[in-house]
This record gives structure tokens, sequence and C-alpha cells, in this order.
């Protein structure tokens, strides 16, 4: 078991009615609020009125219009200069992980002098950040409950996730119903998402029974509810269970003591959605079962037989390549079933720039010293292997 060093100061306030005590938390951080939304989803469900109602004694400026895939600019630049101008206090981010992701870079850049993409790229090391409130309305990502946000900057094909534990929201609500109104496809990228959090924690060479246990109960309890909220959006249990898998999906709770993965499937997917602004979700969907292809050894077989037997009940009794391959079909089957498209074709990308996503991705993302390590050739198998 490895060392590690650990904490997640978040506050979760889980449940039907949580945001009532939005007032109290936000009265702890000051009156002076910047509030992020999306493209107007708040609005349709109620909780953009709820909100404003429940703070009609603060002041609130609005940053609305933060679009999946967070743009570093507009949408970070202007969060940070409304910042500047109105000398807020606290970020109140109501909407998925890209409104959080964003709100998180704001709270850095509102505190540094110079140009927040120094933060972002970590060329500076951020002294301070503003704190962060959030109400989360999208099971995916578990930004409410870690400390990275992931900025696109277009001009450049970047895609940075940003970590730095001055990230951390102070607060995180979580009332399932605000989920009820999440699309089939958002519904089905979210748990293919948080699948892939699992997974890449899941797939290492040092693990416990104690982690691979909580992450294989992570990943049935996904594939379950997701089926639920598919068919009955409104199931609140389902909508429920699956928001908190999906919260502690990325800040390292699942994998305590593992040794490190590399993360290489949102290293590739990264550039995928950076290059082409295709729903994360997906972009992971569509990777992951030919990375599992591509990796699949000697060395890595069993891991992929404990994967198979203990997440899809495959026969144990079986020969072990056979497990490890009814284990990835099963992946890919999966998400097929709930509705993913599974070739980078269906989601408008080509061979056209594979080699340079390839190259982007070698130079800019180190999967040297994955759990796998993959050369520029490896991750460019795996890109042609997911057209
Ligand atoms: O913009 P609005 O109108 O709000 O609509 C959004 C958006 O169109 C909609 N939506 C959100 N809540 C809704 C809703 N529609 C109906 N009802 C609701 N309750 O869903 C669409 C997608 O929203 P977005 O926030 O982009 O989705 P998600 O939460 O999946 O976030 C994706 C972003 O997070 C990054 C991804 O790379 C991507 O940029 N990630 C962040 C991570 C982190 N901070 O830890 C880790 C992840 O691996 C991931 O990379
Ligand atoms: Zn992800």
């Amino acid at each position: 078991m490895q060392n590690f060093d650990y904490m997640t100061p978040t506050r979760l306030v889980f449940g039907e009615n949580a945001i009532r005590k939005l007032p109290e938390a936000m009265a702890a951080l000051g009156r002076r609020v910047l509030l992020t939304y999306g493209g107007g989803s708040i609005k349709k469900i109620g909780l953009y009125d709820r909100v404003r109602e429940l703070l009609k004694d603060f002041e609130i400026t609005e940053l609305p219009g933060i679009q999946p895939n967070p743009k570093y600019d507009p949408s970070v630049l202007d969060g940070v200069r409304l910042c500047k101008e109105k000398g807020i206090e606290v970020i109140l981010s109501v909407g998925g992980g890209s409104v959080l992701d964003c709100s998180k870079a704001i709270a850095a850049g509102a505190c540094y002098d110079g140009d927040p993409w120094d933060l972002i790229s970590y060329k500076v090391k951020a002294k301070a950040a503003l704190p962060i409130v959030d109400i989360i309305t999208l099971a995916a990502t578990g930004s409410e409950y870690d400390s990275g946000g992931v900025i696109s900057r277009t001009e450049t094909n970047d895609k940075i996730g940003y970590i730095d534990p001055l990230l951390y929201p102070v607060c995180s609500f979580l009332d399932p119903r605000y989920t009820f109104s999440v699309s089939k496809k958002q519904t089905a990228a979210g748990c293919a998402d948080a699948m892939n959090h699992i997974m890449e924690q899941y797939f290492c060479e040092d693990s416990t029974l104690l982690n691979d246990g909580f992450c294989e109960a992570g990943l049935k309890s996904l594939m379950v509810n997701a089926r639920v909220c598919l068919e009955n959006p409104e199931d609140y249990r389902a909508r429920a269970e699956m928001m908190f898998a999906c919260t502690l999906g990325c800040n390292g709770i699942y994998a305590l003591g593992n040794s490190e993965s590399g993360w290489p499937m949102h290293a590739i997917e990264h550039a995928l959605s950076a290059y082409y602004d295709i729903t994360h979700g997906e972009g992971l969907a569509i990777i992951t079962p030919r990375w599992m292809r591509h990796i699949l050894s000697e060395r890595t077989l069993p891991r992929f037989v404990k994967y198979g037997v203990n997440v899809f009940g495959i026969d144990a009794s079986l020969p072990a390549q056979e497990i490890a391959e009814k284990a990835i079909d099963a992946t890919y089957a999966f998400f097929e079933s709930i509705g993913i498209p599974m070739h980078l074709r269906e989601v408008g990308i080509g061979e056209e720039r594979i080699d340079e996503m390839a190259h982007h991705i070698a130079v800019n993302e180190g999967l040297e010293n994955a759990y796998v390590p993959l050369s520029e050739q490896d991750i460019k198998s795996i890109l042609v292997a997911s057209l």
C-alpha cells in the first residue's frame, strides 16, 4: 500500500431541499457574490429564481453563458474582470461541471495580478483564491468535491486540468431533484465520465482489496442507476445514488493507497474535446474499450480478470484471456446500451487530425509513466481504433 496525505475540505450538503442552507453557508464568506451559470438550464428548472430569492439580501453580479468545455476566453477572463471591478468576495456556481470548473479558474485569477493563464498553465502557483460555493446540477465530473477545473483555450487547442488545493469548493449543495431534467445524452455521458474516473484509479499496478471493492461497487452502482435514470428521469433514489457516486469519483478517495495510474484516458479525451468540442463523457466512453484492448497483456491480464469477474459477473472458471476479452466487450456493450455513440466518426471526428492530436497528447500529457506507458504511436493506435 502506498503512502498518502489526504484531505478534502469541502462541506457536502446533500438531499432534497439542501439549498435552504445556502444563505447560511454564503453569509460566512461575504456579501458580494459572483453568480456563475451556463446556457439557461437553471432558469428552466426554477433553480435560478430560488437562488435569487434565497440570496435576496446579498449583492449579486452575474456571469451567465458559460459553455460546456468552458473557455478561457471569454468566460474565465470576463469572470476575473467582474470579480476585480465589483470587489467580489465569494463565487456561487450553479450548474454542471463546466460552470464550476470555470468558476474555480476565476476564483484563482481574481486573486492574481497577471494573466490568469499563468496559473492555469502552471507557470505561476496561485497564492490565494476566492471562496467557491456551488449547486451542482449534473451528476458527472465530481468537480463539486475536488480541487480541479478543466479549462479550454481554443486558439492553442489546449484543455488543461488545473489542480490546486485552493480550488476545493468551501461548500457544495447536491439536491438530486435538480438533476431530473438532465437529458438522456448528458445522463449517459455523466455515467461514462464517472465510471471512467473510477477505472482510471482501478487500473493501476498496486491496489488493495479495500479499494478494489470500493471501485467495483462504484462501477456497479453507476451502471445500475444510470439505466434507471434513463428509463425514469425522476426516480429520486437512482438520481441520488448516481449523484453521490459521481461526487466521489475525482477526489482520490476511491484509490487512497493505490499507485498512480497516469489517467491516460482523460489525457487522450481532453485533446479530443479541445480540438473538436465534443462531450467529455462520450469521448471517454469511445476511447475506454480501445485503450483496454491496447493495454491487455500478460502483465495486465489479472487486473482485467478481476474487473470482469467482480464488475460484470463473468464466470471466474473461464480461461483468463477469455474473461478479459469478455470484460472489454461488456464495457463497450454497456456504453452502447445507454445510447452513447461508440465511434469517433459519429461525434464528428475523422482521421484528419489524428497525427496532430497524438503528438499533442504525447508532448503535453507525458503518458510515459502511466500504468501502461503510452508512446505517441500507442496513442495514435488507440485513436485510430476508436474511429
Ligand atoms: O449550460 P446549461 O444550460 O446549464 O446546460 C448544460 C450543458 O448544456 C446541461 N445541464 C447541466 N445541468 C442540467 C443541464 N440540463 C438540464 N438539466 C440540468 N439540471 O448539460 C450540458 C453539459 O453541462 P457541463 O457542465 O458541460 O457537463 P459536465 O458536468 O459533464 O462537465 C463537463 C466538463 O467538466 C470537465 C470536462 O472536461 C468538461 O469540460 N471535467 C471536470 C473535472 C473536474 N473538475 O474534476 C473532471 C472531469 O474528468 C472532466 O474533465
Ligand atoms: Zn472525466
